[in-house]
This record gives structure tokens, sequence and C-alpha cells, in this order.
């Protein structure tokens, strides 16, 4: 939810800030820009609604010299995405520019406090109030620029990663974040700052990631400095190794990242999986469990909590969770669990599950559950982001840099550790046998392997995207496991192609939603081999004799739905507590095709932003 970048060194900053803008674009690309502070003491500014070529086209033939610079790339909250909107933002005077990603809440009230003192505003952004109050406090109170940021930011409420120059220092950058992620890339002799590491990767793999309320101030040939933004007071830095290649960053060789993403999923998986099976398949080990064994023991409750893609993942942690480990569960969306009054203590374990692991409603369940006694366990995918950084323990995916906006592989990554987890928790408690566990760890271990099977569907999915690209709605239905895996189905089609569809549990379909259907609305049945495909058969004929065109999505070798459906992907076979890794395949691949049948730019879909920093 916007990017942001900085550079500081002796290099021409404007190259590094595109590229850096380029990388960070999956976190929104409504409108992109850049402030670059000359060595003549100028500041340009460039900006230009829409993604980062379009600046790039806009700032063509322009004067883009300096070593010092700051770039935004938004995703719009407070005002819509045009020029004016666009960061970075001047200061009155045109001495200070600011990039922020976040939002500040009480932007009103001082908004009306700085038109009272003379100060005009060009943009509807609560970011322009804050690069004006910091130029008013630098006036007013005759400080410097470090100060003036510092008073402002005491002011402010809400949340905010920013980064701010002003004209005429071209030796000095200044950053600081509340609850929005900023990293800093310490290089020889010059200094990257950003929203995440990708733009710092290939320069230095020397990382600081700045805590909440500090401030860092980087000057020209000087060690970074980071202060707390409270007493002011140097903070302790600690200067982290990057692991994170610019490979990792590339689309090797596919149309898209999400494309490359969704046949990434064997080796995402093999790295997820990398050592967490062990004694042949008869025991899990994650260090998380490993190390809070008596929490897991005496738990008396887990509730997981997540938004989106992850929330579906937590579905089937559910699931996996109670058949395996035989406790209550429960699920919620983060941003309903924050503000519903949960009920908790320190018997509860909360689960939460995020990609970015900046999910600003996912950051906020997680301090409402601490604050309430719970004991807080972490699955993410991104090292080193603020979730990981705030829970109390808990486990990465290990999936790697997910760019494509729709997730892909970190889904299949998080139901991997769920299942690892719930096998481990299970077997801690005592409430899962030795011959289930060696089942399902044995069929778990050659995941990889069964989705590089599974993957092997692409042609004939691709085949079947052209027939239902006319569509302009869409059911999915699954019972049990894959009652999530069309929730999941359903938001991938929605994402990427606008096409409307609905995830719906197969049986509940005949309590309502079975009066949309007619030849027009096709559905997407799962129907795995497992212990509910006898029902869900009466379902798929449901559906079928109202006129509805079935896709099935069967076990390998499953030659009788042929004769029901209009068309079978087959899958191959794995427990029922795995259906939902193999089946989602030729899932993200249906949507992916018939969103490229539609022209759709499904690596950065309208509207949506990678990673949602704000509630
Ligand atoms: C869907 C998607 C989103 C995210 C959601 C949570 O493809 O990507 O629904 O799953 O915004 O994001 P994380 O997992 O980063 O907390």
């Amino acid at each position: 939810m916007c990017g942001i970048v900085g550079y500081i060194g002796s290099n021409r900053a404007y190259d590094i800030l595109i590229q850096g803008l380029k990388r960070l674009e999956y976190r929104g690309y409504d409108s992109a820009g850049v402030a670059l502070v000359d060595c003549d003491g100028k500041l340009k500014i460039h900006k230009s609604q829409g993604k980062v070529s379009n600046l790039e086209s806009i700032a063509s033939g322009a004067n883009v010299e300096g070593h010092l610079g700051i770039a935004h790339t938004r995703w719009a909250t407070h005002g819509e995405p045009n020029d004016i909107n666009a960061h970075p933002h001047v200061s009155q005077s045109g001495m200070i520019a600011l990039v922020h990603n976040g939002t500040i809440e009480n932007y009103a009230v001082l908004k009306k406090v700085l038109m009272e003192h003379g100060y005009e505003f060009k943009s509807e952004t609560d970011t322009e109030v804050l690069v004006q109050l910091i130029e008013y406090i630098k006036l007013t109170s005759s400080c410097t620029l470090l100060e003036a940021v510092r008073e402002a930011l005491l002011q402010v409420e809400g949340a905010y990663a920013i980064a701010v120059v002003e004209q005429n220092d071209p030796d000095t950058l200044i950053v600081a974040r509340k609850s929005s992620p900023l990293v800093i890339g310490v290089g020889e002799n010059e200094t990257f700052i950003a929203s995440d590491a990708t733009p710092i990767v290939g320069y230095t793999d020397q990382v600081i990631y700045l805590k909440d309320n500090e401030i860092g101030v980087i000057r020209r040939g000087e060690p970074v400095q980071v202060l707390s933004m409270f007493n002011n007071e140097p903070s302790t830095i600690n200067i982290q190794k990057l692991k994170l290649s610019l490979a990792q960053l590339e689309k090797g060789g596919y149309d898209t990242f999400m494309l490359k993403e969704i046949f990434e999923q064997p080796s995402t998986l093999r790295d997820c999986l990398r050592g967490r099976i062990v004694d042949n398949c008869r025991r899990v080990t994650l260090s998380g469990v490993d190390l809070n064994q008596e929490r897991f023991k005496t738990a008396e409750r887990i509730t997981l909590v997540a938004c989106g893609t992850s929330w579906h993942a937590a579905l089937i942690g559910k699931r996996l969770i109670q058949d395996f480990c035989k406790m209550p569960v429960e699920v919620e969306y983060a941003s309903e669990f924050r503000y519903g009054n949960p009920v908790l203590n320190e018997k509860d374990i909360v689960i939460s599950i995020s990609q970015s692991g900046e999910t600003a409603d996912t950051l906020a369940a997680i301090e409402l559950a601490k604050a309430k006694g719970a004991f807080v366990y972490g699955i993410c995918n991104v090292v080193g982001a603020s979730i990981p950084r705030t829970t109390d323990s808990g486990t990465y995916i290990h999936v790697g840099p997910e760019i494509g906006v729709a997730s892909t592989k970190a889904f299949t990554g998080q139901v991997t550790v769920l299942t690892l987890l719930a096998l481990s928790v299970g077997q801690l408690r005592g409430a899962i046998d030795d011959a289930t566990l060696h089942e399902v760890l044995a069929a778990l271990d050659k995941i990889p392997e069964t989705i590089e099977e599974a993957l092997k569907v692409d042609p004939e999915v691709k085949k079947l995207s052209r027939i239902f690209s006319y569509a302009h709605n869409f059911l999915y239905l699954g019972r049990g496991y894959n009652y999530p895996t069309a929730l999941e189905g359903a938001l991938k089609l929605k994402e990427i192609s606008y096409i409307h569809a609905e995830g719906y549990p197969a049986a509940e379909m005949k309590h309502g939603p079975i009066a949309l259907i007619d030849h027009d609305m096709p559905s997407v049945i799962i129907a795995p081999s497992d212990s509910l495909y006898d029902k869900i058969i009466s379902n798929v004929q449901q559906v079928k004799s109202r006129g509805g065109a079935v896709v099935a999505i069967v076990s390998k070798g499953n030659k009788a739905m042929n004769d029901i459906a209009d068309f079978c992907i087959e899958i191959p076979e794995v427990p029922e507590c795995l259906t939902p890794l193999v089946a989602s395949i030729p899932l993200q691949l249906l949507a992916y095709y018939i969103a490229v049948n539609k022209g759709k730019d499904v690596d950065q879909p309208r509207n949506l932003a990678k990673s949602v920093t704000v509630e």
C-alpha cells in the first residue's frame, strides 16, 4: 500500500529511484513521483498519474540530475489518483519534499489549524498536511529539519513511513516510521531507503529495519543514525544481512510474475518444507512450536486471524487443527476481530497469517490479542516484516518474494505450514495416531512432486479458459476442506479478470444462490474423491438440472464425473486434508488464463495493492 524509496550517494539518484519504484509497484500503481535535490541546491519534482512508466515518459528530457532523492508509488487513500494528489508533496515555500506510506488520521484537524496560519493546500491528501506542518514548525521554532520532523510526528496520529528532503541540504535524508515498514540499505558511501528490501537488492545486502517510533538520519558520508522519536536518544542499530537475490525479483522467462509464481510452487513448497519433516516422516519440527511446547500443550483454544487469501488459508487451517489436534478453533477476519471485543486469556493462542507481514488489520489484531494475554504466533512470508517482529513466535513460509498482486504461492505455502503446525501440535497433545501422522507426512513430503504433476493440466485449462472468458458471473463450490478452496478460486478470478464470482459451500447453494443458475452462469465444483464425494455429486446434479455448465475438479482416474459435468480437470490423488493444495492449482490457472484472454493486467489488477497497510 504505497511504496517509498530514497537514495543518497554518488550515483544519479533518479535511475536508482525509478528502478526501486518498479520493484515496489506491486504496493500500488495509481500514481508515481520523484523529488531530486540537485548539487546546486534545487529541488526538482516530477510526478504523474498512473504507473511508473508514465512518470518516466513525463520526466524524459527533463533535468533529473542529483545524488539525493525520494520517490513514491501510490495506492490512493485520500483523494483520487491524479497528478496533484501524487507524491512527493512539497511545503508551501517549495523547500521541503516528503513521501509517505500510511494514513494521517488527524489530518483534518491539523489542516484546519495550518489554514488558519495562512497555509494553502493544493491536494486532497493527508500527506500534504504533514509536509506543511513540518515547514510550519521549522519556521516558527527556527529549528532544524530533523527537529521539525520529530516535533510534527509527535502531533500526528496514524500510520506512516516517511522520507523527507530539503532543497538547500543536498546531504541529508530523514526517514521515520510508525506502523508502516521502512528498511535502510547501507552501502559503500551510499544509503538506500525503501518500504521493503526489493529496491535495495543488488546494491547492498546490509540492512537496518527501522522500528516503530524511530527516526533515521542519513547524512552523506556519515554512518546512519537512528533516534527514538520520543526522547531523541540514539537507538541501538542492528545491521542485518539480506537474504534476497535479484533472480527472485525477475520474471525468469514467464510473461508475468503471477504465472512464474504459479509454476514455481513445486520449488517454493520444497523450500517451505525443507528440514521440517523428520524421522522418516514420523515427526515435524517447527522451531516456533518446539520452543513453545508447553503453550501449545495447554492451550484451550486457537483463533486464526487473517485477511483475504490468508483468511482462506486460515479456514483450511481450522479444519486441519480440529482434525489433528482435536481442540476448539475459530477463524476471524482480522478487521472484524480487532473491533469485536474478543474474549481471550493466557490459555488462548492466536495465529496470525499474512504473506506481507504488514497488513494493518492483522497487525492491529495481533496487538489486541497480545494485550489480552494470548500467545500470538505468526505465519508470514516476508522475512523481517512487522508481523514476525511483533508476534511472540512463529514460522516463515519461505516461498520467496511474491510480486504478482494475486496471491498464489503464498497461499499454498501458508496451507503447507498450517498442515505442519496442526500435525506437530496434534502429536504434542497426543491427539493424532501414528498411522495418520505418518500417512499425511509422507504425502506432504511428496507434495512438491505432486504439485508438479498437477501443473500438467496447464494446456487443458488454457483451452478451457477460452470457452469461459465470456461469462459475467461464476459460482465456485466445494465442501469440507475444499469450501475454502472454492472461496480462493472465486477470489482469484474476481481479482484479476473482474468477473463476478462467488465461492460457496456446495450444500448451501440450494439455500439461495441456486436461483442464480442458468446457462450463462458456469459453476466450478471441487469434487475430489474424498469423504464428501457422494454428497457433492448431488450438488453437481442440482446445478446441471438447472441448465448450468459445470467444470469439475476431480481426482485422477475419476471417469464417472465425465457423464455428469461438462468438463473435468483431473488432479493427483492425495489424503483429503491435502486436497486444497492440489485443487487450487487448476483454479489459479483458470483465473489466470481467463484474465489474460480478457486482456487484463494480471500482475497489477485495478484498485488493488499487494500490501494493505491501511484499515
Ligand atoms: C489475494 C490477496 C489478498 C491478500 C490480503 C492479505 O490474492 O493477495 O487478499 O491475501 O490482502 O494480505 P497478507 O497475506 O499480506 O496479510
